[in-house]
């Protein structure tokens, strides 16, 4: 029991006995009887009392347990409670926490006026908070966010929550104020705010790009789309052109080819002009001739000394011719194939025209094909080294020409190198085409080539020889 619940029982025991000192004086007039009955109902009524007081002694020990806990409450919440006198607009009582938030001390705050710490441009708000909370009805709630700025000058962003209650006389009207210090979450909502306004600028700046940089690529989409139908537009004049230069190649192609199948035939023709017609009128002047040897003149002169150097003359004129024929129709390669008809023809070229001819062969076979049919690849090859060879004669000035002819890999590999004088072959192949009476022999030779499938060159400079070569493939 603490000093002050002492002091008050022993006040009422003082009261006691000086009651009981006043009734001592009116019981002596009392028989003894009332007196027992008497003492007997004051002892009742002490017990009463007795148990009255303890009940009284342990309600206010309650009593000081709560007080002490809603003080402890209202000293220690970390949240700022003020009771505001609505009529006056004072403080009336604070708690540390409030006195802490304004900067103050607590006993400093009582009687002060609240908007004092108010900024001027929040003033406003608060008076219409204040006429909100008398205008409403005990209990009732209302919350209000203001700018506060202390003593010391600093400032600070609070959110107030108040309760409207009765004041202590029955018209007064009081408010329980809450103070919460929201500085922070104030600070960090500008931050956000902030940071969206910034966020929102940079949307808007990237939009802006975006837009931009879309209508650049609709721009280029166009070009492309334009370069694109230009392309299929020069696309489909090439095809053209190359279907058209295709026919021309074909029409080309079907020329040469008739050109030299006509060169062959009329080669062949004349070739056997020359043997059937020429050779035989040949034959018969020279039997008309063998006539003549036995006859005599009417001086006696014996003919045959005239008609046998004729005779002899006429036999190198029919060999010459038959040759040439052979030459020009090239039957030779029918009846004994390719090598004994390249041999034949070297041969023929060495004694008429002095020339050496060295001739290098490599897996050519001997003998004519079973079908007794001029091989078109045969043919090509004979009449390459024939022309050649005639070139070589023609122009070359030389007496030495080196021929190799290899068959390797399924292709024949065909060199003719004479080393005479030579000629400008690039001028002449550049001219050639200019020239409506150009020569046609190395023209004929590359068609022959191309017509077969194979390739043609030919390598000459002017003092240093010619090199005709031809790759024609064997299958
Ligand atoms: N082996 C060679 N040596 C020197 N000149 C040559 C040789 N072969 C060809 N030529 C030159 O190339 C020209 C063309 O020859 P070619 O087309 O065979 O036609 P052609 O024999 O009818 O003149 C010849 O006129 C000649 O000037
Ligand atoms: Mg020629």
């Amino acid at each position: 029991m603490d000093y002050q619940n002492k002091s008050k029982i022993s006040v009422l025991r003082r009261k006691s006995n000086s009651l009981q000192q006043e009734d001592d004086v009116t019981l002596k007039g009392l028989s003894e009887e009332d007196a027992e009955h008497l003492v007997h109902e004051l002892r009742v009524h002490q017990l009463e009392l007795a148990m009255q007081n303890e009940e009284l002694l342990a309600a206010q020990v309650k009593i000081e347990q709560s007080r002490k806990k809603y003080y402890n409450l209202y000293n220690l919440a970390p949240v700022g409670f003020f009771t505001f006198n609505l009529k006056t607009g004072r403080i009336e009582d604070a708690n540390p926490a409030c006195a802490r938030l304004l900067g103050i001390r607590s006993s400093g705050l009582r009687g002060v006026y609240f908007s004092r710490f108010i900024v001027p441009e929040f003033q406003d708000a608060f008076c219409f908070h204040k006429k909100r909370i008398c205008e409403s009805v005990d209990g009732s709630t209302h919350q209000c966010q203001l700018d506060l700025i202390r003593l010391d000058g600093t400032s600070l962003s609070v959110q107030l929550e108040s309760v409207a209650i009765k004041g202590p006389s029955d018209t007064s009207r009081q408010a329980y104020i809450s103070l919460a210090d929201i500085t922070r979450a104030k600070q960090a909502e500008e931050a956000l705010k902030k940071t969206k306004l910034d966020l929102e600028a940079r949307v808007t700046d990237r939009t802006y790009e975006l837009i931009l940089k879309n209508q650049e690529l609709t721009t280029l989409n166009q070009q492309l789309l334009e370069e694109n139908e230009r392309s299929r537009r020069c696309q489909m004049t090439l095809e053209i052109q190359t279907e058209e230069m295709l026919a021309a190649y074909k029409q080309r192609n079907y020329l040469s080819r008739k050109f030299v199948e006509l060169l062959e035939r009329e080669r062949h023709a004349i070739g056997r002009e020359l043997h059937d017609e020429i050779g035989q009128t040949l034959t018969g002047v020279s039997m008309h001739l063998e006539g003549l040897k036995h006859i005599r003149t009417a001086d006696g002169t014996d003919l045959s000394d005239c008609v046998v150097p004729i005779q002899e003359l006429l036999m190198k004129a029919m060999k010459r011719a038959r040759d040439i024929s052979h030459s020009l129709r090239a039957e030779v390669l029918e009846r004994f194939g390719l090598l004994p008809s390249i041999k034949n023809l070297l041969e023929d070229v060495q004694n008429h025209f002095n020339i050496k001819i060295h001739l290098f062969t490599k897996g050519i076979a001997g003998l004519a094909s079973e079908d007794l049919k001029i091989n078109e690849k045969d043919l090509t090859i004979y009449r390459i080294i024939q022309e050649s060879l005639t070139n070589v004669v023609k122009y070359a000035e030389t007496k030495e020409v080196f021929i190799n002819l290899i068959l390797r890999e399924k292709a024949f590999y065909l060199s003719i190198e004479d080393n005479g004088k030579g000629f400008d072959y690039l001028q002449f192949s550049t001219n050639q085409d200019k020239d409506p009476r150009r020569p046609l022999g190395i023209t004929i030779m590359r068609e022959r080539v191309a017509m077969v499938g194979g390739v043609f060159r030919i390598e000459s400079q002017p003092g240093a020889g010619t090199h005709v070569f031809a790759e024609i493939p064997a299958d």
